[in-house]
Formats: C-alpha cells, sequence, structure tokens
C-alpha cells in the first residue's frame, strides 16, 4: 500500500496547523486507498541546518538528521501543510526540506495552505522548492481561507466545499505517488 506523509509545517504554540492537519489525516485515513500518517515537524526538534555536508551527498553527521531521513525516506508521497508567514512558507518547513535530499526524489505531493490569503503565495514558494528536491506537485489544492475557514481566526471549521478539494488533492497525490514508483525503484 502507498504510504503518504501528512507534514504539518508550522511549530509554533497555539498553531492553527494542528487542526488543520488532524482533518487532513482524519478524511484521508477514511478513504482506505493508502496509509497516511501524521508527520508532526515538532516532533523532530530539527535544528538551523547543522550538517557539515550538502544534503546531496547522503552523508550525516547527526542523529537528529538520521531520523528525520528514515522518516521521510518510508514515504512515496506527502501532503504539506503548510501556513503562509510573511508571503511563504515557515522557516521550520524550509529547514526540513533542506536536510535530506535523495529522500524526497520521485514521490508526489499536495499542498493544503492556510492564510489570511488562503496561504497561496506561499503554496507557490513550496511548489518551486519541491521541484528543486524532485518532489512532484500535483494540480490540486486546498486554500483555507482564515476569515472563512477559521471562527474568530482561531477555531477551525472549514467551509463544505474545502472537503471536495481536499478529496480532488489526495486522488491526485495518490494517484501520482503510484504512478512514480518504478523510478523510485
Ligand atoms: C509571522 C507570521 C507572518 C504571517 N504572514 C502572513 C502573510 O504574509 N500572509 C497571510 O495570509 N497570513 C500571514 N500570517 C497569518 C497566518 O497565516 C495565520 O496566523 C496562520 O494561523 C499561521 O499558521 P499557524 O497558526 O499554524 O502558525 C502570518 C502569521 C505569522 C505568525
Amino acid at each position: 500500500m502507498i504510504r503518504i506523509g501528512i507534514i504539518l509545517g508550522s511549530t509554533r504554540p497555539g498553531r492553527n496547523g494542528e487542526a488543520v492537519a488532524r482533518w487532513v489525516h482524519e478524511h484521508a485515513v477514511k478513504r482506505g486507498d493508502a496509509h497516511y500518517e501524521l508527520v508532526d515537524l515538532k516532533d523532530f526538534d530539527l535544528p538551523h541546518l547543522d550538517e557539515p555536508l550538502a544534503a546531496a551527498t547522503g552523508v550525516y553527521e547527526h542523529p537528529h538528521t538520521r531520523t528525520w531521513s528514515d522518516t521521510i525516506d518510508g514515504f512515496d508521497g506527502f501532503v504539506f501543510v503548510t501556513p503562509e508567514y510573511n508571503h511563504s512558507i515557515s522557516g521550520a518547513l524550509k529547514t526540513a526540506i533542506d536536510f535530506l535530499f535523495a529522500e524526497w526524489h520521485d514521490k508526489a505531493a499536495g499542498v493544503v495552505g492556510y492564510g489570511v490569503s488562503g496561504g497561496v503565495r506561499a503554496a507557490e514558494h513550496l511548489r518551486q522548492v519541491l521541484g528543486q528536491v524532485r518532489v512532484a506537485d500535483v494540480q490540486a489544492g486546498v486554500e483555507l481561507l482564515m476569515h472563512a475557514d477559521f471562527e474568530g481566526f482561531t477555531t477551525f471549521k472549514p467551509a463544505a466545499h474545502q472537503e471536495d478539494m481536499l478529496g480532488r488533492l489526495l486522488d491526485q497525490v495518490v494517484s501520482w505517488s503510484t504512478a512514480l514508483r518504478p523510478l523510485r525503484r
């Protein structure tokens, strides 16, 4: 069965991202078409990039890098749950991507963004970064608006259509992750 990691890209206390990632995971597991797992960056406690050699070498000095590497290596595809901070993704998410290289290759990903403007600018930045680490980003996306999908900007209550958008995104992530399998062997 295809394994999809749902990567929660915000780490700050009181983050809205946790409710969003749980919503994605809850809907995903009901589908029964893949193994879906929540990957919370907070649990990995990665520092600023502290590996002496570039990730492209695959040579890692630190245990935290090896743990992160083993985790990402085990997935066939991803759903990135990303906040928008100053028109981009969080520093924590960018660092987590930068720590690795081959572990990302030839996998598919969808982006669930959220923010005042639906996280669209962060999502577009993320797509650029993903291209460099050879992740194929799917067309469908989820754009959650602070004023429409979060009551009082803090309680996550997604509008009904967001579930359909998420379904489309997951369809595409599963089909592309499956199609790219021969390249990963
Ligand atoms: C440092 C910071 C910068 C932000 N910049 C933007 C922004 O440029 N555009 C936007 O739409 N929302 C922006 N926001 C609002 C966030 O998208 C919103 O607060 C969201 O809940 C952040 O995700 P989190 O709660 O999981 O940390 C910003 C929030 C923070 C904390």
